[in-house]
């Protein structure tokens, strides 16, 4: 030990050997007071590590399972070869929660979890290695998968834990789960929604480039007639087991039930309890309920919906049919295109294109096409603060046109209610009435802008300027690659869900909600 390693003296290999048997013995007690066997681990003790092999064909490595055997803490693969942390359903292979490092780890490469006061996801990139995730401000001696799916580290003396997933949501929401001011949004795994709670309400959102542009509401639930009154205890809302979202306030009294969005099957008290439920912001955008019955019999176990916040069909959903869409409601919905160039989705590619800026005025040089259409509205006017009332169509246009935030204008008709689309252009809906008009702006695909000839002043001009944009680049790419290396040598690298900005669009549109599919 103390040589490097280079061998020991007869007493010190007894000292290891015992060591090593009495911390075997040690694990063995904790095992067996938890009363379970080898491969069911209950328990995870300070010390504790498990590595995920590179490219391993098993898309779920648990590590901890709750006592009841229905849910288990493991290595997720996700998407085709990314790798988190995840509880899971076990019955149905699907993921309840999810650690989501800003960086996701690679599944072709070796990881390592480990549990010295903090949980810790270590991958190994090349020569270092990098911590992707970790359990921050939160020492514990012990880690447990509860019943409820709750990943708790805990203190041995302290009641409750120190660090609990439950505070740290993904997509879901399970029973006895509390969604408060102080969570995190819920965010869809596509990460195009998010579920915000307000003071007294709760709201969905899109989401534009990872949550870096503005997140405009398509949907919002008020618990209160009311806010409370400023200093006062906000809102929060909690799954109830027995079929209901529960809205709560914090007083003197203790906690008191506010609002409640009751679900299809609340009034089945024969139901309650034997259920397990979640509640979900699906890659839709629609919030909603599921119930999983564990009822005995042969019959075929599924997750049957019982709750959407947007129940008026696939045209009520923001994203219907993609960017620039044109959602025709019926039995059979529709999708059609705003724009001339395709007459089915998806639409347009440069509206929602991460690469381009998340806002027309960082481009105000861009080249812009206007599509105007009548019969057009929108699924969620009432989200959107109306930009003038009592106006026409030509000024309502004209306010939208001369203004680079704003993507679009959607005018009332007889109500003269003037809307300013100040986000990229989602699906609109198909409305039967002459008077409703849109005016819409439409960034031109890259490769069909066709270049004018310059002076040759002009390209002198700028080939002056791109060498120095290139020597500026140089630097910039030097200094980041400097900075990472320094940060790389601190391990860093540490994100916790909804502390930064989502990062991984890209790697997290191809992932899927439950890896079985
Ligand atoms: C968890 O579930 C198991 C098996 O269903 C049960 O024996 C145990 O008492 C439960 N634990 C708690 C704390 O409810
Ligand atoms: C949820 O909030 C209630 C009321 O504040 C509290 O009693 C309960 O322990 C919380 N549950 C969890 C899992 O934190
Ligand atoms: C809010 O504050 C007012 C006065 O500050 C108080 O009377 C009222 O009870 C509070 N409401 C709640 C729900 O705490
Ligand atoms: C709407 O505008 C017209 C003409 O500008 C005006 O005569 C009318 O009083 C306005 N109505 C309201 C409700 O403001
Ligand atoms: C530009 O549009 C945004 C929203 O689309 C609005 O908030 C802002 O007031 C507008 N600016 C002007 C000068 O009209």
């Amino acid at each position: 030990m103390r040589d490097g390693g280079k061998g020991y003296d007869p007493a010190t290999a007894f000292l290891i050997t015992a060591l090593c048997a009495a911390s075997a013995a040690l694990l063995l007690l904790v095992d067996g007071a938890k009363g379970d066997e080898d491969e069911f681990p209950t328990l995870l003790i300070n010390g504790f590590t498990a590595t995920h092999a590179a490219g391993s064909p098993s898309p779920f490595e648990p590590v901890l399972y709750a006592p009841n055997r229905a849910f288990a803490f493991g290595f997720l693969r996700v998407g085709p070869g990314s790798l988190d942390l995840a509880v899971v359903h076990l019955p149905s292979s699907l993921p309840l929660w999810r650690a989501t490092p800003a960086r996701l780890g690679d599944w072709s490469r070796p990881a390592t979890l480990s549990f010295d006061t903090t949980l810790v996801l270590t991958t190994a990139g090349g020569p270092d290695t990098t911590v992707l995730w970790q359990t921050l401000n939160a020492a514990g001696d012990t880690v447990a998968l509860l019943n409820s799916s709750n990943l708790v580290v805990r203190r041995y003396a302290r009641p409750f834990p120190s660090w609990q997933s439950f505070d740290y949501p993904a997509d879901t929401l399970v029973a006895g789960q509390n969604f408060t001011a102080a969570s995190p949004p819920l965010i869809s795994s596509n990460r195009r929604f998010a579920l915000r709670l307000g003071a007294s309400f709760i709201a969905l959102h899109m989401e534009f480039y990872g949550g870096r542009a503005r997140s405009p509401a398509y949907w919002r639930h008020s618990a209160l007639e009311e806010p409370p009154a400023a200093g006062n205890a906000t809102v929060y809302g909690r799954l109830d087991g027995r079929g209901f979202f529960g809205m709560y306030l914090d007083g003197d009294g203790g906690e008191r039930r506010v609002d409640v969005l009751s679900f299809d099957t609340f009034a089945e008290a024969n139901l309650a309890g034997a259920l397990f439920r979640r509640m979900t912001l699906d890659d839709d955008g629609n919030l909603r309920a599921y119930y999983w019955a564990d009822g005995g019999g042969g019959s075929t176990k599924a997750w049957t919906a019982e709750y959407e916040a947007i129940s008026s069909g696939r045209c009520g959903l923001p994203t219907a049919c993609g960017a620039y869409g044109l959602c025709v409601p019926g039995d059979e919905a529709q999708c059609q295109c705003l724009t001339a160039d395709t007459t089915s989705p998806p639409c347009h590619a440069g509206g929602d294109d991460e690469e381009t800026a998340a806002d027309l005025c960082d481009h105000v040089d861009a080249e812009l096409d206007v599509v105007r259409r009548t019969r057009v509205s929108v699924a969620y006017k009432e989200q959107l603060p109306p930009f003038a009332t009592n106006t026409t169509a030509a000024k309502c246009e004209a306010a939208c046109a001369g203004n680079c935030s704003c993507w679009g204008a959607l005018y009332g008709g007889a109500s003269g209610y003037c809307y300013l689309i100040d986000f990229p252009v989602e699906t609109m809906v198909y409305d039967a009435d002459d008077a409703k008009v849109g005016y819409f702006k439409v960034r031109k695909v890259q490769s069909q802008t066709r270049r004018r000839g310059m002076a040759p002043g002009v390209k002198a001009v700028l080939a002056v300027v791109l060498v120095g944009l290139v020597g500026a680049g140089a630097y910039v790419g030097y200094r980041m690659w400097e900075r990472k290396r320094r940060r790389r040598g601190e391990g860093m690298m540490v994100q916790e869900l909804g502390t930064g900005p989502y990062k991984d669009l890209k790697s997290m549109a191809s992932s899927n909600n439950s890896f079985k599919a």
